[in-house]
């Protein structure tokens, strides 16, 4: 989320790899160009500091100078419960050290944009998936959407990860089949804002109705996300555990 979230990636993403050292570490990154929509070279950026990978949501497309970006074979997706030709991919499969990992973005469609079914769009895409380390990020507004995707994919998937609220909630757990699951892992960027964006600006939209120009509040910025722990031949998720600290 803007600078002060990018800040916080390149700060404590280094304590992160030392305490758990990661196979693959996955980031949001649809708000990291001043706190709506990503440019080329801050996706660069993301990669060099050891992201393997960035989703997107429903401002994928905020800065169009990312869109040629989509489809030069970086590891960086979009929803794909989009229209047929829209640029970019929605899903992709990273390999590392002999491990195939499926990684997926949705976004839902509750208090959201028009977007396809979610769940027609995952079960089309999950038929042709051979590895069983699968990752779902559900980008979506609503708790209840993401909470039925989760039970939905229960056994399908590594874990199935929430975004977008910029909220992390309490509730990861692991269900019943094998699956890791949050409802919103929250952000990497600054608290003292709304959201991550200016709390005057913020307010002053709410107090007036009028509309305001938001920019991304500034400030010492928060790591919000999860560890996920899973089993290498099954691909079933044994731990998960959330974070939240200030590098
Ligand atoms: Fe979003």
């Amino acid at each position: 989320m803007g600078r002060s979230g990018r800040k916080a990636v390149q700060e404590g993403l280094k304590k992160l790899e030392d305490q758990h050292q990661p196979l693959f570490c996955i980031a949001n990154g649809e708000n990291a160009a001043g706190g709506i929509g990503i440019t080329p070279d801050i996706a660069d950026d993301l990669f060099l500091w050891g992201i393997d990978l960035i989703t997107l949501g429903n401002h994928a497309f905020h800065k169009r100078e990312i869109i040629p970006y989509l489809d030069a074979g970086n590891a960086i997706v979009r929803p794909s419960n989009m229209p047929p030709g829209t640029p970019g991919h929605g899903s992709m499969t990273l390999k590392k050290k002999g491990v195939e990992l499926f990684v997926s973005l949705v976004c839902g469609r509750v208090f959201m944009e028009a977007f396809d079914d979610p769940f027609r769009e995952t079960a089309r895409l999950i038929e042709k998936v051979s590895t069983p380390h699968r990752f779902f990020e559900i980008h979506g507004e609503a708790t209840s959407e993401k909470i039925a995707f989760a039970w939905w994919l229960d056994g399908k998937a590594t874990a199935v990860v929430g975004t977008h609220t910029h909220v992390q909630t309490s509730d990861e757990r692991i269900l019943p089949n094998g699956t890791a699951a949050i409802t919103d892992v929250g952000m990497c960027g600054p608290l003292d804002g709304v959201l991550g964006m200016q709390k005057s600006a913020s307010l002053h939209r709410f107090l007036t109705s009028m509309p305001t120009r938001l920019e991304a509040s500034e400030g010492k910025g928060v790591l919000h996300g999860v560890v996920v722990e899973a089993e290498m031949t099954s691909g079933k998720a044994v731990a998960v555990n959330k974070f939240s600290f200030t590098p």
